[in-house]
């Protein structure tokens, strides 16, 4: 992931797939050439990082990341998983703050922050999560949550290499709804101002993923928002030929 102007497609497997999804991640591998304009990034359950790693090759544009990590480099954290062992199993990025880990396991901005830094330690992009919920959207809150989130989770020292934004707005998360474009413009183009004001030169080019019930259809109207430099997928991703469509239709 190193060219930070090319869109990013990025596949959040959840807790999903088994060894016998190898089949899967080689037919989004040979199908990638098709996607030639984006960056392609699949984030497998830890099991199945090691594996999927291997089976990218080199100068592929699709990559192998990690859904969460532990912000210490080692120790006694009974369960959880380093960036350096997701760095050594063949990872090149890690989700930090999904909202299934902010709501599930009580991640505040603070944790995510440290995580984020400890995806750096390990010279991997941290891919970082925020987005409002349903009861914050409806009181006219959202910029004000994205504001903080952003705020309490970005570390300082952000670089369009190092740092990647999906705004998922909960309630658009594995449910088919998705917010009106103009909605996904306005937060967007929030998120690349608060971005130029602290990143400078790398804040104008450091990715904004949307995410939230991204599927083939509705991914071409998405994609061509302003600002909306690519694609957070969940259950679509699992699909070969469905990830690759939505790939497909980056601008
Ligand atoms: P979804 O999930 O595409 O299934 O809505 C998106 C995500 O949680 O990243």
């Amino acid at each position: 992931m190193t060219d930070a102007r090319r869109p990013l497609i990025a596949g959040n497997w959840k807790m999903n797939g088994l060894k016998a999804s190898a089949g899967e991640m080689r037919a989004i591998v040979a199908g990638a050439s098709k996607a030639a304009k984006a960056d392609l990034l699949i984030c497998p359950p830890a099991t199945l990082v090691a594996e999927f790693a291997g089976i990218v090759k080199k100068g592929s544009p699709v990559a192998i990341g990690g859904q969460d990590c532990h912000a210490a480099a080692s120790g006694a954290h009974t369960g959880d998983i380093s960036t350096e062992m997701l760095a050594d199993a063949g990872a090149t990025a890690v989700i930090v703050g999904h909202s299934e880990r902010r709501a599930d396991h009580g991640e505040t901005d603070a944790i995510v922050n440290a995580k984020a830094q400890a995806a750096w330690r390990a010279e991997l992009t941290a891919i970082l999560c925020i987005g409002e919920t349903q009861a914050q959207r409806d009181a006219g809150k959202t910029l004000d949550i994205i504001g903080g989130q952003l705020r309490g989770s970005v570390p300082e020292g952000a670089t369009a290499n190092t740092l990647v934004i999906a705004y998922e707005p909960v309630w658009a998360i594995g449910t088919g709804l998705t917010p009106t474009v103009k909605d996904v413009a306005q937060v967007h183009e929030y998120i690349r101002n608060y971005l130029k004001q602290y990143f400078k030169n790398d804040g104008e080019v450091i990715r904004i993923l949307y995410g939230g019930s991204v599927k083939p259809s509705n991914a071409v109207e998405l994609l061509a928002v302003p600002h909306v430099n690519g694609a957070l997928i969940g259950g679509a991703s699992l699909k070969a030929s469905d990830f690759l469509a939505i790939a497909a239709a980056a601008p």
